[in-house]
């Protein structure tokens, strides 16, 4: 029935000042529901494997220097860099609809766990001075190809998969909002207290401050706040509550929506 057609998997994101534990927590969440038998997957921002993700690297361990705004638009590439399809793809993007790799993961039923995400890049550069709206403007507005024709398809394809097109929806346009964004809470000097803290251009305790009111601005509804501060296991115990209950949300079939629309 239609009900069960809208399954999908759920798109959470962690997020928290740096050494809050997100990235343990979101592969110990990972653990938690593929051991439940759901199909999982870990993705991370910055993503620091593509060309983008180097130069972001780079600057993060002060090894290049770029204005602001221009280290906050690469950022954002590299979330928006998730929807290109090579050509070696083509065919298959437009089988799946034009969708962006990340709604089609979601809907084929994967759960997505996403270490940082466009409130990073919004709380991050908006610590720094940047205009808060400016800051959210390239999350919101690329617009999508309708279609992607890649030609080397006999014509019979290409006409079964427009007349399969057509009937459906207008594809995503914006980025995907996420269905729970977990943010770990942690008092900047405590973070500051963590190991491996200082290596890389953000962890200074003045900074990390100011990042922390970027994100109270931020939160809403979605967001569920967790004392980071707590013991690992207590910390873990406490997401896996609330995810599991995401999931078994969009498992029922909670419509997808697009950030900040
Ligand atoms: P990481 O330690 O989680 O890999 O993140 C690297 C740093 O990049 C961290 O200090 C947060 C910052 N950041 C931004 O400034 N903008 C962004 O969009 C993201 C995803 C991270």
């Amino acid at each position: 029935n239609n009900h069960k057609s809208d399954s999908r998997g759920a798109l959470i994101v962690l997020e928290g000042l740096d050494r809050s534990g997100k990235t343990l927590q979101s592969r110990k969440l990972i653990s938690y529901l593929e051991g439940l038998s759901y199909s999982v997957e870990s993705w991370r921002f910055p993503d620091r494997n593509t060309g983008v993700g180097q130069m972001i690297s780079s600057y993060l361990a002060n090894k290049s220097e770029l204005d602001d705004h221009a280290i906050h638009l690469l950022f954002s590439a590299n979330r928006w860099e998730k929807r290109f399809v090579s050509m070696s793809h083509a065919l298959c993007y437009v089988l799946l609809l034009q969708r962006s790799l990340m709604e089609n993961k979601l809907r084929c039923g994967t759960t997505l766990i996403v270490d940082r995400y466009s409130f990073s890049g919004v709380a991050f550069s908006s610590a720094k001075g940047l205009d808060i709206e400016w800051c959210k403007a390239p999350e919101m507005g690329l617009l999508a190809p309708d279609l992607v024709l890649y030609l080397d398809i006999p014509p019979e394809v290409i006409c079964s998969i427009i007349k399969f097109v057509v009937e459906v929806k207008a594809p995503e346009m914006g980025l995907l909002a996420p269905d729970l964004v977990l943010y770990l809470d942690i008092p900047p000097e405590k973070a500051a207290e963590r190991g491996g803290y200082g290596g890389e251009r953000y962890e200074q305790l003045e900074f990390q401050r100011k990042v922390v009111r970027s994100y109270q601005i931020l939160h809403d509804a979605s967001w569920k706040t967790i004392d980071a501060c707590l013991p690992i296991e207590d910390v873990e115990k406490q997401l896996q509550e609330v995810v599991l209950d995401c999931v078994t949300t969009c498992q029922k079939g909670k419509p997808l929506s697009q950030l900040w629309s």
